[in-house]
């Protein structure tokens, strides 16, 4: 992939600003034209001349540079950008840039774009998990601002967690891949295709005022559906319960258990071409709904569970049955679990991802994706829902042209 466009990079004072020095010598070799901004400090981190040298041009810096102002101002080098791409991106730097703070050239600069933002955080995970850091994150999506990462991993304090800025490849591959796509019209490349998607968590009565459910809030299977409208397709989605507006476009069927999220799917799945299963569906459900409240009476109490009709199973053996791709949320082993669901499923694809306390998943933002077939497999990192699941809708249309 080339990348022939202006790229500003904005350097801020993290440990992981030396990977930056990698990203501009990546970034280069793709064709693109870079210049660099530092905060003061990043310039604690890595010398300027680093920049300088790899790069090919001077480093700014200085905001109230009389030198600088003559040559090329805040306003000239914003518009001279494509796209600022801010790596590492401190939690004070996005703290400033959530709240239009413009006290040093970076923020200034990121006010005065009117170009496409890129942010990749890095930080301490306890400060990433930090609902402030949170809060402020949210706001700079909300504004337009795309996430790149951060993982999780191993971090330089020697803690684990999430806050790891991504690595210099991914960075410039998803920078690639978000620059190619940003002007053209959407790929059609679900055109005149029936896409089938069910979506949310599903809810098992125990009796008329208490069910069993779980955390699934139904963002990535609705992020899936306005992917594969935006694609072309006709998108029909089988919800369970979530506070989601649906896309206009889409034949919208409302469920609440997992036996009426069976009958919605699989009344309507040999008359799609795709379906895909990103609902979170009761694995067990109450033998007996009580048809009165249940009384707290006995010092234990014991729920009878049966368990539920497995839609994607039943999916992927019907005589007509479309491309059928299931995800699987796990929080240990996930490649075995994930492979091994999809061989014993027979599904054409299945998206794997961790959930757990730290990890995203569910009711988060974002997510990353692992997504296995039988002969091969794909990752998309950490990124916000709606362009993960334009990611995940790309390589569907692909896999589902290929087989
Ligand atoms: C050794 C060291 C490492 C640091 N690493 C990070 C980091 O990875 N992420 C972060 O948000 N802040 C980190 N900080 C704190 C920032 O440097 C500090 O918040 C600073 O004010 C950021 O300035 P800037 O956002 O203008 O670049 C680190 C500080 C020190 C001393």
């Amino acid at each position: 992939m080339t990348i022939n466009k202006h790229i500003l990079l904005g350097v801020s004072g993290g440990i992981a600003a030396y990977k930056s020095a990698e990203l501009v010598r990546l970034l280069k070799k793709q064709g693109a034209e870079v210049q660099v901004v530092m905060t003061q400090s990043a310039m604690q981190f890595v010398s300027p001349l680093t920049f300088q040298a790899l790069s090919g041009n001077p480093v700014h810096s200085e905001l109230l540079d009389a030198d600088a102002e003559n040559a090329m101002g805040h306003i000239s080098l914003a518009r001279w950008a494509d796209c600022l791409l801010i790596a590492p991106a401190t939690a004070n730097l996005i703290a400033k840039l959530s709240h239009g703070l413009a006290d040093d050239l970076l923020s200034t600069l990121y006010l005065a774009a009117t170009c496409p933002v890129y942010v990749a955080p890095a930080m301490n995970q306890a400060m990433w998990n930090k609902t402030v850091t949170q809060e402020n994150v949210e706001t700079l999506q909300r504004h337009g601002v795309k996430l790149i990462g951060p993982e999780q991993g191993d971090q330089a304090c020697g803690e684990t967690g999430y806050g790891r800025m991504s690595e210099p490849v991914a960075i410039c591959n998803y920078l690639a891949d978000a620059l190619e796509n940003q002007n053209p019209s959407p790929v059609q490349c679900l055109q005149g295709l029936n896409v089938l998607i069910s979506a949310g968590p599903t809810r098992e009565p125990i009796d008329p005022v208490r069910y069993l459910t779980n955390r699934s809030s139904g963002k990535m299977g609705y992020a899936l559906a306005n992917a594969a409208l935006k694609a072309g397709a006709e998108v029909t989605l089988v919800s369970g319960p979530v506070s989601l507006t649906a896309p206009a476009n889409v034949q919208l069927i409302k469920v609440e258990t997992a036996a009426q999220m069976y009958e919605a799917v699989m009344s309507r799945a040999s008359d799609h071409a795709i379906y895909i299963g990103a609902a979170a569906v009761a694995d067990y459900s109450p033998v007996i709904m009580q048809p009165e409240k249940i009384k707290k009476q006995e010092e234990q109490s014991t729920l009878i569970l049966q368990k539920t009709k497995d839609i994607l199973a039943d999916v992927a053996k019907l005589d007509k049955h479309p491309f059928t791709v299931g995800f699987a949320a796990e929080t240990h082993n996930l490649e075995v679990y994930a492979r091994d669901k999809l061989a014993r499923k027979k599904l054409d694809m299945i998206a794997a991802n961790w959930v757990g306390k730290e990890q995203g998943g569910f009711d988060s933002e974002q997510n990353a994706l692992h997504v296995f077939w039988e002969k091969g497999d794909k990752v998309f990192s950490m990124t916000d829902k709606t362009r993960l699941a334009e990611q995940l809708i790309s390589l569907i249309a692909e896999r589902f042209n290929t087989t």
